[in-house]
């Protein structure tokens, strides 16, 4: 498969008009018959009010021709890297076909509703751990962990609806571009570029492997 791609390569004359329209045909076949373990699986990187930064991994859980969505706890590091610069930059390493989408943007929360309609789509252990964990924060013990699930679960048992935290939720991140990164033999790669006009349209820039 990595080899398919490889010599397909990628060219302009095939991109999609919008990106968001091009992730989602690359999504697929990242997607497809277990190409990629967890396609969805992407590098958020932040950066604070200094301009120190930090990365981690998150599960990308929706996207649109508005952008992607992830859902965290809005007092973790990254949460609080985002309150006071909103900048962010996305990393989708599909290593086994040989490509990357790399996204830069602004990451917005997303509302009370669409948080609260995506969190009661997660398994009971899910919620009550969202409610458990204080996020990045410094802890004695694993038995602290445990014990304050433990006793949320007697709190919220099984079928007990779980309400949402008030800390936690989604941020959609909205690109300003997005670089498609395909490889190629000889590292000579193909990487089309996305970038926002002002007017609304995008305009795409090859760049140098
Ligand atoms: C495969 C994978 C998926 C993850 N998905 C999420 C996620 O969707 N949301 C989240 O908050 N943390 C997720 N994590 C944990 C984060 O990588 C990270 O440890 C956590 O969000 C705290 O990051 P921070 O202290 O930099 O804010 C995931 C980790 C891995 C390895």
């Amino acid at each position: 498969m990595r080899k398919q791609y490889r010599a397909e390569g990628l060219d302009e004359g095939e991109l999609a008009g919008h990106p968001m329209a091009q992730f989602e045909r690359w999504f697929r076949q990242a997607s497809a018959e277990g190409a990629v373990f967890e396609p969805n699986a992407m590098v958020v990187s932040t950066a604070d009010a200094e301009g120190r930064p930090s990365s981690r991994t998150v599960l990308m859980k929706a996207y649109d021709e508005r952008g992607f969505v992830f859902y965290t706890n809005y007092e973790s590091r990254k949460g609080r890297d985002l309150a006071e610069n909103p900048y962010v930059s996305l990393l989708f390493p599909w290593h086994p076909i040989a490509r990357q989408v790399i996204v830069i943007g602004t990451a917005h929360r997303t509302g009370r509703d669409e948080t609260a309609a995506y969190f009661r789509t997660r398994p009971h252990g899910s919620q009550l751990g969202a409610w458990a964990s204080v996020q990045s924060a410094v802890i004695r013990s694993r038995a602290e962990l445990d014990a304050g699930y433990e006793e949320l679960s007697t709190r919220y048992p099984e079928g007990e609806q779980v309400p949402v935290p008030p800390n936690w939720g989604g941020f959609r991140v909205v690109p300003q571009s997005v670089e498609f990164w395909q490889g190629r033999p000889n590292r000579l790669h193909d990487r089309l570029r996305y970038v926002a006009e002002p007017d609304g349209s995008w305009r795409v820039e090859r760049l140098s492997p």
